[in-house]
């Protein structure tokens, strides 16, 4: 029986919601603002890991910038009280009023993934008479070594733009009036738990600066993306994730120039561990072969295990009998609903509170209405 949540309190909310523990929040917020602090880095939070509008205001009063990925997400960002001049603006599709957005808000950067995308940029910038600062996101082809999913560094992705098209894409650039180059951007993937792929980024991006330099090419800022993983299996073991050793593997392996800025985008790792999904047991069926604990909770309000195969903790709120093996689902019409397969919790039964942990990344804002529910609710530890 797990004491670190208030089971009283839940006892008297409906469910599924998210709880978000805000010591925890702030906590790993401090961490990594002093880490980055240390090299004078610059840390955006990658919004689409979590948008809930009070998430976002924690993280904004801790000094972050923000980094988006759509219209929504920058509309978002400005409500909870970002600067427009530490919002970036990245995405492979980027729709003509979002750009407008981009440009009547005056944001930081647009992280530009194309040519085409860099004449819209261009064309919009000067029907409004204005100057688009755009970075280019560089695929920089390297494998990051995690799900296939959620890999965007490597040469077949659709993100960024190709090592050996760079050329073009600065040809194009120079010869535009509306666009001003101040940057490049990368990103590798997601949930990274090892950090050599980050050092081969490094790598990677020392020969492209030093080529570029060839050019009279000074780049002012280097953004490094997001992608430090957590540890699923143990968050209370590891409830801050090693922001240490991740900014000192770019420190020790990517010397900074003169007058440039280093920016990073971490999301799964800033709000990961702070959230959890509370769910209750509906019924526990008993199959000719399995038993099944099925929850109030699907891939509705959860879908990382379905989308990704990805695994979160279980823990049983509510018992500490001898553990049992289950199948832990969803009530969701789909066989994909599914939390995890042949698990041990502590003998279970209608009504018992369940945790599913590390779910503050790509949780709430993942949830849909499939099967007409309703999104879910979410609960914060101080204000409960
Ligand atoms: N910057 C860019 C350009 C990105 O594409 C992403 C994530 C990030 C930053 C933030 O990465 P993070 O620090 O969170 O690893 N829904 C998937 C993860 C998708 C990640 C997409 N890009 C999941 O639940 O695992």
């Amino acid at each position: 029986m797990k004491t670190i949540f208030p089971t009283a309190k839940f006892q008297q909310l409906r469910t599924p919601f998210y709880y978000y523990d805000t010591e925890l929040l702030n906590k790993t917020l401090q961490v990594a603002q002093s880490e980055a602090n240390n090299y004078g880095y610059h840390l955006h939070y990658a919004v689409k890991a979590n948008a809930n509008p009070r998430v976002l205001a924690i993280i904004r009063a801790a000094g972050f910038g923000a980094d988006c990925v759509s219209g929504g997400e920058i509309q978002a960002a400005l409500e909870a009280g970002f600067a427009a001049d530490k919002i970036v603006f990245a995405g492979v599709g980027k729709a003509d009023w979002e750009i407008n957005l981009g440009l009547d808000k005056d944001i930081f950067c647009f992280n530009v993934e194309s040519i085409p995308e860099l004449q819209v940029i261009d064309a919009l910038a000067a029907a409004k008479g204005k100057m688009a600062r755009v970075a280019l996101r560089i695929n920089p082809e390297v494998d990051a070594h995690t799900h296939t999913h959620i890999t965007t560094g490597k040469k077949e992705n659709k993100f960024g733009i190709n090592l050996d098209q760079l050329g073009d894409i600065l040809d194009e650039l120079f010869g535009l009036n509306n666009v001003r180059l101040i940057g490049l951007h990368f990103h590798i993937g997601s949930q990274l738990t090892e950090l050599e792929p980050f050092q081969a980024l490094c790598e990677r991006v020392k020969t492209l600066q030093a080529g570029l330099a060839k050019r009279g090419l000074h780049i002012e800022n280097i953004n490094f993306g997001g992608g430090l993983g957590i540890d699923y299996d143990h968050p209370d073991a590891h409830p801050v994730p090693g922001f240490g050793s991740y900014f000192k593997i770019f420190h020790d392996n990517f010397p900074v120039t003169a007058g440039q800025r280093i920016h990073f985008e971490p999301g799964r790792s800033i709000v990961g561990q702070c959230g959890s999904l509370i769910s209750k047991v509906l019924y526990v069926k008993e199959g000719s072969v399995k038993q099944f604990v099925i929850l109030d909770a699907g891939f509705t309000e959860l879908i990382r295990p379905a989308l990704y195969q990805a695994s979160h903790l279980i823990e049983n709120l509510s018992s500490d009998k001898k553990a049992e093996t289950y199948d832990v689902v969803g009530p969701i019409c789909e066989s994909s609903d599914c939390f995890a397969k042949d698990i041990q919790l502590p003998q279970t039964q209608r009504g018992d509170l369940i945790a599913l942990r590390s779910a503050g990344a790509y949780g709430e804002i993942m949830a849909s209405q499939y099967n007409c529910r309703q999104l879910p609710v979410a609960y914060f530890s101080d204000l409960l």
